[in-house]
């Protein structure tokens, strides 16, 4: 029998999305794909996932997810936000949600403003001690965590991804049969690089590309411009750099909510993403 890694299983499952199962598949697929099958269904109330992405850390994913997230909940949508970023969970910080952890089973998230927030941070109880898991158990974690909770319906549930692209990114890409994706890089031809990587691997798993992102921008897009040409897309928003950004993150207030200029570029994102 053919055994496979987790990279693998999901290029074949992505290759194989038809009712149809690949042929002499591993029971281990088998098993995957009736898991994703039972994950579907509890998310069959969410109209559309939407995943934050880039194979590179600190390019501000987890800055765009929350932005948008709140953005779009105060155009009046429902709104999820879904931490699945498993070795550095930053949204409940970002949020001002640390120590929060949401009170029934099945998982109900917790609320921010009319905001449902899930982040695994909320089942870490320290934060100094690093989260040090290979792929499948986080593959395994995600899944459970998926599997046990209840977001009720939503038009958009916004997933900030974890860096990379190897097993993380791509089972959580797999598993929740992600609508679209959105990239995001900053002015560096190094986060750029890596943003295409990211990019590529996800158009190859079959998800749609909404258009990437430039954060820390100067006067006019950079890095974007490369991903955007590189990979065909359209540059859907350019955050300035302003120091504002890390000055309320860090102190768990939401930029969109304090900040009338952060507050325009975000909508103009949104209205691009809901258009
Ligand atoms: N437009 C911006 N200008 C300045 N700093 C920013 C901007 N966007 C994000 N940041 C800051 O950059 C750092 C990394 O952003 P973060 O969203 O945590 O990245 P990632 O989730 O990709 O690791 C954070 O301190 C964040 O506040
Ligand atoms: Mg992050």
């Amino acid at each position: 029998m053919l055994l496979l890694n987790p990279k693998a299983m999901m290029i074949i499952m992505a290759e194989n999305t038809g009712p149809e199962l690949p042929k002499n598949a591993h029971p281990s697929i088998l098993q995957v794909i009736e898991q994703r099958k039972n994950i579907l269904q509890r998310l069959s109330n969410i109209k559309h996932k939407i995943g934050i992405y880039s194979a590179k850390g600190g390019v501000g994913k987890t800055t765009v997810s929350v932005n948008l997230a709140y953005t779009l909940k105060e155009m009046g949508l429902r709104v999820g936000l879904l931490d699945a970023d498993v070795d550095c969970p930053n949204v409940t910080m970002f949020l001002g949600l640390e120590g929060t952890f949401p009170d029934e089973y099945p998982l109900k998230p917790v609320d921010k403003d009319g905001l449902k927030v899930l982040s695994t941070a909320m089942f870490v109880d320290d934060k100094n001690k690093p989260i040090i898991w290979r792929g499948p158990m986080i593959g395994k974690m995600v899944r459970e965590f998926l599997d046990n909770s209840d977001w009720g319906a939503l038009d958009y549930l916004i997933i900030d991804l974890p860096p990379g692209t190897s097993d993380a990114p791509l089972s959580i890409i797999q598993l929740l049969d992600l609508d679209g994706f959105v990239l995001v890089t900053t002015p560096q031809h190094i986060a750029s690089v890596n943003t295409i990587r990211s990019g590529l691997m996800a158009k190859r798993l079959g998800v749609a590309l909404l258009g990437v992102v430039e954060t820390m921008s100067g006067d006019s897009p950079k890095g974007a411009a490369e991903v955007a040409s590189a990979i065909g897309c359209d540059i859907i928003g350019t955050i300035k750099a302003s120091s504002k950004f890390g000055d309320l993150s860090d102190r768990g207030l939401v930029p969109v909510k304090e900040d009338a200029e952060i507050k325009e570029e975000f909508i103009s994102i949104a209205k691009k993403i809901t258009g």
